[in-house]
Formats: C-alpha cells, structure tokens, sequence
C-alpha cells in the first residue's frame, strides 16, 4: 500500500464511521419524556420545618402517603396561584384519594412568610394542604435536597416588595417516599388527575 493510497483509505474509513456515528445516533430516541429524565435524578430528602398552626413537620411525616410538594411563595403575583389552584382543583376531583395524598407548600420566602402568612395563603385552596416555612438554612437544604431553584430578584427600591424568580414543579413521591413524577403549574387540573390516578394506582 503506498502513501497515497493509505491516505485516500483513511480518509475514507473516517468517512464510514463518522456516517456510522450519525446513523447510530439518530436511533437512538433521543427525546425521553420528561418524568424519565427527571426520575433518574435524585429528588426529595430530610427537611424540618413547621406548618401554618407552628406545628414540626418532617419528610418522615409523609411517609405512608403520596406526598404532592410544591415549592413557591406566597407574594407571587402569577405562577404560584395558578399552580397552587389548578392543583387544588385536581385533588377536589378526586375524593377517592382524600386521606392518600398529603398537599405539602414549602416556602422559597422565609423572610415575609411566617406560618401566620401561609395559613391566610393556603384559604384559597385545598384544605389539606401543609404549608412550610423555617429558618432561612432550613429552607435552603429543603431546596437543595428538591433540586429547586430560587433566587430573589434586585429591586431598586430595596423595598420588601421583591419578587423571587424560582422553578414550579409539583413533585410527586410514592408512600415510601420513592420519587414517582412530577407536573408544573402549567399543567392541565385534567392531565393532572390522569397523573395522580395513575400515580396512586401503582
Ligand atoms: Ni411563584
């Protein structure tokens, strides 16, 4: 084989395997639903905080249940409302899981939103729902241990009229706490009750 040769040969067999790579990766699905994604992901883990009536609540408290825990504050203007009622109404459809899924609001706000806060807050929506606050670094592992996001937005007035930019995702965990889906506030109170019934079908 002379140099030429062995040249054209290589540049050939490059050829090949780079067809080869692009032929493998196209079938490979590449677009997984976003519940598989997410649940190969460690979710959920040790929190203590206390609820709306100043009462400890930890994620040994949820065992035994479908916990539903949502992460969001109780001045948002948008996201957290909407969520938090299309989620109330999901669950109203479904009083034949009512004692099976404990509705958990943990608070991304511990600054503003004191148990007295929260407990106005949670009127609106479904009446089984804990909502949760604590000390900031109480927070901050809850947060951590969800994979939340949330950090509070700069506002000129350094008043206490901030707003805080953070992730809205209903996370769902099974009885033993296993992390089984999730949904946002985005999604449909319908497609919300398909997910549950499914989810607590299991
Ligand atoms: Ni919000």
């Amino acid at each position: 084989m002379n140099i030429k040769f062995l040249k054209v040969f290589l540049v050939a067999s490059a050829g090949i395997a780079t067809a080869l790579y692009i032929y493998a990766k196209k079938n490979v699905p590449s677009q997984l639903p976003m519940d598989k994604v997410i649940g190969t992901a460690k979710i959920g883990g040790p929190f203590n905080l206390i609820d709306q009536n100043r009462k400890i609540k930890t994620d040994k408290d949820l065992l035994g249940k479908y916990a539903v825990i949502y992460f969001g504050y109780t001045f948002c203007p948008d996201v957290c409302p909407m969520g938090m009622h299309s989620f109330s109404e999901a669950l109203s459809r479904l009083p034949e899981l009512q004692g099976r899924i404990q509705p958990v609001f943990i608070s991304v706000d511990p600054q503003r939103d004191k148990p007295e806060e929260i407990k106005k807050f949670l009127k609106t929506f479904h009446p089984s729902f804990w909502g949760l606050t604590g000390e900031p670094a109480q927070i901050e592992q809850a947060k951590e241990a969800y994979k939340v996001y949330a950090v509070q937005q700069k506002n000129e007035h350094g008043s206490e009229h901030y707003l805080i930019d953070h992730s809205s995702i209903f996370y769902v965990f099974s009885p033993d706490g296993s992390f089984v889906g999730h949904f946002t506030h985005a999604t449909s109170v319908d497609e919300m009750v398909q997910k549950l019934k499914k989810w607590a079908a299991l």
